[in-house]
């Protein structure tokens, strides 16, 4: 877009889960769409913002007018964020899994005989707070999400805190949640925003009005450019 709120600003956005391998057929991945991360991609694109969406492996088109990096795992999604820094504003919507295999197989693994193989695994560099640790090129404004069963907000509130970003976006993923079809993959979203001010409770609403929502707070958190 020419113009817009977000224009003259880079938006980083991540998106969808991330593939962990096994072997060369097998991997460990999150339930995760893209849908949520997708739509603040395009919504931060139709703000004027120059956008980079760093997505794993998701079924869902490329979003128009955005810079997509695909990427398949959470080390080779770090190091696609980490290139495309620096960046005005970075939102992590990503479903990143926290482990991967210990060490990945050259060849597929046999269903020989009655041995299981066992998996061992290792834990994943935390993107979202790698980069709001950085003390040269940390974004001004570092968004993460959290998804929760219980307890939303304080878990939301402790996070915010651990992870070291401005904001958190939390959302009540349990069956009890009361939104038809269920957030994971579904197209509605309530979302609780988690500022250093407060709690803010926004009422469900489609994935798409949530990215416009939160886009307008970016761009109102960011201010004009050429603004401190
Ligand atoms: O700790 P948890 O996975 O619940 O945190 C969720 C937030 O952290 C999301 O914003 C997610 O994109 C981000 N995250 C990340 N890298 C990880 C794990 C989570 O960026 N390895």
């Amino acid at each position: 877009a020419a113009s817009g709120p977000l224009k003259g600003r880079h938006v980083l956005v991540t998106s969808g889960p991330t593939h962990e391998p096994i072997d060369p057929v097998r991997y460990i991945a999150n339930r995760s769409s893209g849908k949520q991360g997708h739509a603040i991609a395009a919504a931060a694109a139709r703000a004027g913002a120059q956008v980079t969406l760093v997505s794993g492996p998701v079924n869902l088109p490329d979003p128009a007018g955005v810079d997509v990096r695909h990427v398949e795992s959470a080390r080779d999604m770090l190091a696609a964020v980490e290139a495309a820094l620096p960046a005005d504003a970075a939102i992590f919507a990503a479903a990143v899994a926290d482990w991967r295999a210990a060490s990945e197989a050259g060849e597929k693994l046999k269903k020989d005989g009655n041995a299981i193989p066992p998996l061992m695994l290792t834990e994943n560099p935390d993107i979202l707070a790698t980069v709001a640790h950085l003390s040269n090129r940390r974004p001004r404004l570092v968004v993460g999400f959290a998804a929760e069963t219980q307890n939303v907000v304080a878990y939301a509130q402790a996070k915010r805190a651990r992870k070291g970003c401005d904001w958190i976006v939390a959302n009540d993923v349990s069956q009890h949640s009361g939104i038809a079809g269920g957030v994971m993959g579904g197209d509605s979203n309530a979302v609780h925003l988690i500022t250093a001010e407060g709690v803010e409770h926004w009422p469900e609403a489609s994935k798409a009005a949530v990215a416009e929502k939160l886009i307008a707070r970016v761009a109102a958190s960011l201010g004009p450019l050429g603004a401190a």
